[in-house]
């Protein structure tokens, strides 16, 4: 069990703008892992159109665009866009002939998420330790060089067709990844951003397979399994799944597993396995110190939210299981912010309505105030919600 004297989620909110940020964090020697890692390096998308994604992450996301590579570089087949918010890095990867890789991911999947790269001190060791415990070779470890420096990468695969990328950025000061060249902003960054780091990521598998996946992260990067909830717990009248929530030693890096469990009609993870074509990343959770001026500049700038219901907030039970929080409820009832609280602090969460034209993936804004938990208190709250746009969408 974790000592919950050595958590530091709070201190660690407002880091510098470089900083990884540490958000849930737990004091961790890594030097102890078989599988050690020091952070998300970056989640890379593939989208029908980058060049305008990466306008939309700008604009409304408050993103701003750091690095560039594409056919003026000498990569004939894609156009990527890097775009950085405090310590969360995307990388927007959008097809420029009709057999790049991102056209046909694009046209089984949409856009979604197709690499999530984690920073690792030695990507040889970690890749080794992987396969020997039985991880999907994807990339051998491999030199990406150019003026800048070296970086050493590697790829191995996990659900669907999503990959874990490797990566050892210690010898490189280039503006990426080699090959990248710096971008200027696509328009001015906000005053203040809306997220500084990835807090987890998560995946949607097929009925009967969470608990395989579950395993071959514990198998083959040494994660444990923190947090689970099945049947009852993620229920409502219409929807239910099992999750699962593996970590790693830190805390740092979080995958919670979902499969679709059996309800009265189509779950909203059946939805995603049938609109992405297969297993996937569902939604990604980024950190922020606040997430009222988060969810109010995003709002502004077109960004729409799942509406938590009034039901939600003048539940008499809400306010006692929640007691005091840095805000009145009715600041968090009129942007329609949700709340939750276990043993170790309180969180507050909101989820964005699907991002691209399929009903797949979306964000949620979280912020931590030692919770190191995921909102199950929320479920059925954020379930009614979902369930209410799938309706729409005549998927229910
Ligand atoms: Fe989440």
């Amino acid at each position: 069990m974790v000592d919950t004297a050595s958590r530091s989620a709070d201190a660690v909110l407002e880091g510098p703008d470089d900083a990884p940020g540490l958000v849930g964090a737990v004091e961790h020697d890594i030097r102890e892992d078989a599988f050690p890692i020091k952070g998300w390096d970056h989640v890379r998308f593939f989208v029908g159109n980058a060049r305008q994604a990466a306008h939309y992450y700008s604009t409304a996301f408050g993103m701003t665009l750091v690095a560039y590579r594409g056919p003026e570089q000498g990569f004939r087949e894609h156009a990527e866009y890097a775009l950085k918010s405090g310590g969360v890095v995307f990388v927007l990867a959008g097809g420029v002939t009709a057999d790049a890789e991102a056209t046909k991911h694009v046209a089984r999947h949409g856009d979604g998420v197709v690499e999530v790269a984690l920073e690792v001190p030695d990507v040889d060791r970690n890749y080794a330790h992987a396969i020997a415990q039985g991880a999907i070779a994807v990339e051998e470890p491999h030199d990406l060089t150019d003026e800048h420096g070296t970086v050493r990468r590697a790829v191995i695969g996990t659900y669907g067709e999503t990959r874990n990328v490797l990566v050892d950025r210690s010898g490189y000061d280039g503006p990426f990844l080699p090959g990248f060249v710096a971008a200027e902003p696509m328009t001015a960054p906000p005053e203040k951003r809306y997220f500084q780091a990835i807090d987890h990521v998560v995946g949607n598998v097929e009925l009967g397979r969470m608990r395989e996946w579950v395993e071959y992260y514990e198998r083959v990067m040494g994660f444990t399994n923190i947090v689970e909830f099945v049947d009852d717990a993620i229920a409502t009248e219409y929807s239910a799944l099992m999750s699962k929530v593996v970590a790693n030693g830190t805390r740092k890096i979080k995958f919670p597993i979902n499969e679709p469990a059996a309800g009265r009609k189509k779950s909203q993870i059946d939805e995603y396995l049938e609109f992405y074509g297969g297993p996937g990343v569902q939604h990604i959770a980024l950190a922020t110190g606040d997430i009222l001026a988060a969810v109010d500049a995003m709002r502004e700038r077109g960004v729409e939210f799942l509406e938590a219901p009034d039901a939600y907030y003048e539940d008499p039970e809400l306010r006692e299981r929640i007691g005091t929080v840095r805000v009145p409820i009715e600041e968090l009832q009129r942007r329609r912010v949700l709340v939750d609280r276990d043993e170790d602090g309180y969180m507050l969460q909101i989820f964005t309505k699907p991002q691209q034209d399929r009903p797949t993936m979306f964000y949620e804004i979280i912020e931590r105030h030692g919770s190191l938990s995921f909102g199950k208190g929320n479920f059925k709250a954020l379930f009614e919600a979902l369930e209410k746009e799938q309706a729409k969408r005549g998927n229910l």
